[in-house]
């Protein structure tokens, strides 16, 4: 009975924010979809991260599956605090969430208090978690779900690429049984870390390496797109309008990123994750082009670079004589669908809208 309810509740949830989807112009694709999409969203909240998963907790056209934590912003166990405090807040302690790798493949954890604050949400607070953690390895339960539903789980890896990888290697078979992976990570315009490197990258290059290559279709929202669609005051004060719980944690979450952003040259507060989410709802967001890209996993100045080969070639060079001469230009094929776009105004708009439940 108590299902049948709820079931009933879900499709008038579905048809109303579809018309409001309908309404506030995002994305005919998305209003046309018929079944929510199941996604697992793969986490190291985090600000942004937060952000991200309100916005799918709020959309109809996602049904999350899982959400699975990896170091990165912050470290694992208080990843894992933050996102059941998160599922707390939204009331859905009925979504596994499970813990995952507590640091890179190689090499040694970084992480970032000074991007997320001491608590990894920026100061904001949540309510004590009610949700109790799924006892499962976050790259076990990635696994069992693929399998569990073949070719309909999209991953929205949005922290270092760890976990993914992990499932990757433990068990390839989930490769062509993945939707698709729409990560945010990487960037073919500079870094965020240094003059090179995003930093989900630069946490775990050989991680990225796998996931990039793995041969599913990968769809990276990268800097080139997040570090241009950015949140302002005026954004907020709109979110704060009859907030809600979840929309004022999002408002507080938000403040702290326009501060600091402001602070390192910004001109608002960059919800890098919250846009990977978006692009699964509705692709149309976004303006991608299909290209190669090679993670740098070695490199002085470059380790964790995305090196997008934005013309599909490479030079062909052959040895002649004491010198090597190019001889024309050998084709590379693309890899990854790489976001160069996006309408930023009608994304801040639509997660707006979202959290305030339209
Ligand atoms: C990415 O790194 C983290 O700081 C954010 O959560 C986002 O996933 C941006 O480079
Ligand atoms: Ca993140």
């Amino acid at each position: 009975m108590l299902k049948t309810k709820f079931k009933i509740a879900r499709i008038l949830t579905v048809a109303f924010s579809v018309a409001a989807l309908q309404l506030s112009g995002l994305g005919a694709s998305a209003a046309r979809a018929q079944a929510p999409k199941r996604v697992i969203i793969d986490t190291d909240p985090g600000t942004d991260d937060a952000l991200a998963i309100l916005l799918a907790l709020n959309s109809p056209e996602v049904h999350v599956e899982a959400v699975t934590i990896v170091a990165g912003n912050v470290t694992e166990p208080i990843g894992l605090e933050n996102a059941l405090g998160i599922t707390s807040l939204a009331g859905r302690c009925d979504l596994p969430v499970a813990g995952g790798a507590r640091g890179p493949i190689h090499g040694t954890l970084v992480v970032e208090p000074f991007w997320n604050g001491a608590n990894g949400l920026g100061g904001a607070q949540l309510p004590a978690s009610r949700c109790k953690a799924d006892p499962r390895f976050g790259p076990d339960l990635i696994i069992d779900l693929v399998h569990k539903y073949p070719h309909e789980i999209t991953l929205i890896p949005v922290g270092p690429e760890t976990n993914i990888a992990l499932a990757v290697l433990k068990d390839p078979s989930i490769v062509p049984l993945v939707k698709g992976v729409v990560l945010m990570g990487g960037s073919i315009s500079g870094g965020n870390v240094n003059g090179a490197s995003e930093f989900n990258v630069f946490c775990d290059p050989e991680a990225a390496d796998v996931v990039f290559n793995a041969g599913w279709p990968v769809t990276m929202v990268g800097l080139d797109v997040t570090e241009i669609t950015l949140m302002k005051n005026a954004d907020v004060t709109e979110l704060e309008k009859n907030a809600g719980p979840e929309a004022k944690f999002a408002a507080a979450v938000a403040r702290f990123q326009i501060g600091l952003y402001q602070g390192t040259g910004f001109g608002g507060g960059a919800i890098h994750d919250a846009l990977a989410v978006g692009a699964v709802i509705d692709p149309s967001i976004l303006q991608t082009k299909a290209m190669h890209v090679d993670v740098e996993t070695a490199g002085r100045f470059a380790r964790g670079e995305t090196i997008g080969n934005r013309h599909g070639t490479v030079d062909k060079v052959i040895p002649a004589g004491d010198h090597f001469e190019s001889v024309g230009v050998n084709p590379v094929q693309p890899n990854v669908d790489v976001a160069v776009g996006i309408d930023s105004e009608r994304f801040l708009k639509f997660y707006v809208a979202r959290l305030q439940g339209k």
